[in-house]
């Protein structure tokens, strides 16, 4: 991995500060210039979400904000506090995920936001019955489980038996249901295959499934129109550097061939983006505190592991990385050191588990140098496992943005 030079240059700064260096720096140009190049390119229609639970730090809310992002897919009353404190309207979030609370209806429809998705029967009740106490009706998107899995995706959100949405077999007896509830506005369908697809084909195979159900579900029920449809989130990045990154040119022009095949020009289209968006504005920079030969391998100890950066262990992948060397001088004649070999890279925690990358292969690292891994930028410090062994928690340090 390349290190970008103004990265690089912080990461030099703050390691001569003094202190053991151990954070995230974020550089969301990236990002605002994604989702300005998504708006130019995405077919009539197509809104474009921030997915905030890949990163909802200030900074990544802001440059959603300011580059002109639709709104913000929320999945919790926090999430939406955050989203409303950035500046977000309320008519500017969209709510999914299963086991909405109803607390967290009553916010939503309390406050207007544009969309509910109805990830089950009972949800729907429970929010028809909060709409009828408070008077009013809620525009709702149906989410449903397609029988239909991407499988070389890192998850899937579809296929199988799954908690999200309600199984794609279910809808004929399900959707009557959620017709006849009085407080609810069925405005269309949510399928969100995968997260972390590479192939356009395999996305655009979910947007032809859910142009097909909604044309069914016409044809069936004549006084409805899905006039909003929500493809879920999924555009991939490349973590393992093989070069082939996701191509949004390419799905925004099948996309745009699926709209005029189906003839559903004049509907609105959601994505919800958070890992395409956010994910190359960060990086997780940990001091290397320790290095050791154990049997033959060199075991790399740096002072953050999957407390403050769990993504790798959980997902069982290597990120990207790359050693910003400080040539600290050595404690002692014959200190391990690394050099031209593959080596694994821990955190300081007491579990085996705590793995930030491992049988890569690294050119030179010493005690003192700093190990940066990208792509962290999505689903990085709030996504790991904060409080085990009580660290301090990792600085995040925003370089431009605000
Ligand atoms: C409902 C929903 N939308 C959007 C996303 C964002 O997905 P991605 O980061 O793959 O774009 C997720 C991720 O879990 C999700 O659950």
């Amino acid at each position: 991995m390349k290190i970008p030079s103004r990265i690089e240059s912080s990461i030099r700064e703050l390691a001569e500060s003094g202190s053991t260096l151990n954070c995230y720096i974020y550089d969301t140009t990236a990002m605002r210039e994604k989702i300005t190049n998504l708006a130019a390119i995405m077919p009539e229609g197509v809104e474009v979400f921030y997915a905030m639970k890949a990163n909802p730090h200030a900074a990544f809310l802001q440059a959603a904000l300011q580059a002109g992002a639709r709104g913000i897919e929320i999945a919790s009353l926090g999430e939406a506090e955050k989203a409303v404190a950035e500046g977000f309207s309320a008519q500017q979030l969209i709510y999914t995920g299963p086991g909405k609370s109803s607390e967290e209806l009553r916010w939503g429809v309390e406050h207007g936001i544009r969309t509910i998705h109805i990830e089950s029967l009972l949800e729907a009740h429970r929010l028809n019955g909060i709409c009828a106490e408070l008077g009013g009706r809620q525009d709702v998107l149906l989410r449903i489980n397609a029988d239909f899995d991407i499988h070389e995706a890192q998850t899937t959100f579809s296929g199988g038996s799954k908690k999200f949405g309600i199984d794609e077999e279910k809808l004929a007896d399900v959707l009557p249901q959620i017709l006849a509830l009085p407080h609810l506005n069925f405005r269309g369908l949510h399928v969100y295959a995968a997260s972390g697809v590479l192939r356009v084909e395999d996305l655009l195979k979910n947007c032809e499934l859910v142009f097909g159900m909604a044309r069914q579900i016409e044809a069936d029920y004549p006084q409805v129109i899905c006039d909003m449809i929500d493809f879920g989130g999924g555009f991939g990045v490349d973590y393992l550097e093989s070069g082939h990154d996701f191509d949004p040119v390419a799905y925004a022009e099948g996309l745009q061939r699926l709209i005029d095949d189906y003839g559903f020009g004049g509907r609105t289209f959601f994505l919800e983006l958070g890992r395409y968006l956010a994910a190359d504005s960060g990086w997780f920079c940990t001091e290397i505190l320790d290095i050791k030969d154990s049997r033959g391998k060199k075991q790399v100890i740096c002072a953050g592991g999957i407390n403050h950066f769990r993504r790798p262990a959980a997902l069982a992948i290597n990120h990207p990385m790359a050693v910003v060397r400080m040539q600290r001088p050595a404690l002692f004649a014959g200190q391990e050191k690394v050099l031209d070999e593959a080596v694994y890279f821990g955190g300081p925690l007491c579990t085996g588990a705590d793995k930030l990358a491992n049988n890569v292969y690294i050119e030179a690292a010493a005690v003192g140098d700093i190990a940066v891994f990208g792509y962290a930028g999505a689903y990085g410090l709030t996504m790991s496992n904060i409080e085990f062994l009580s660290h301090e928690r990792p600085r995040e340090i925003v370089l431009s943005g605000f």
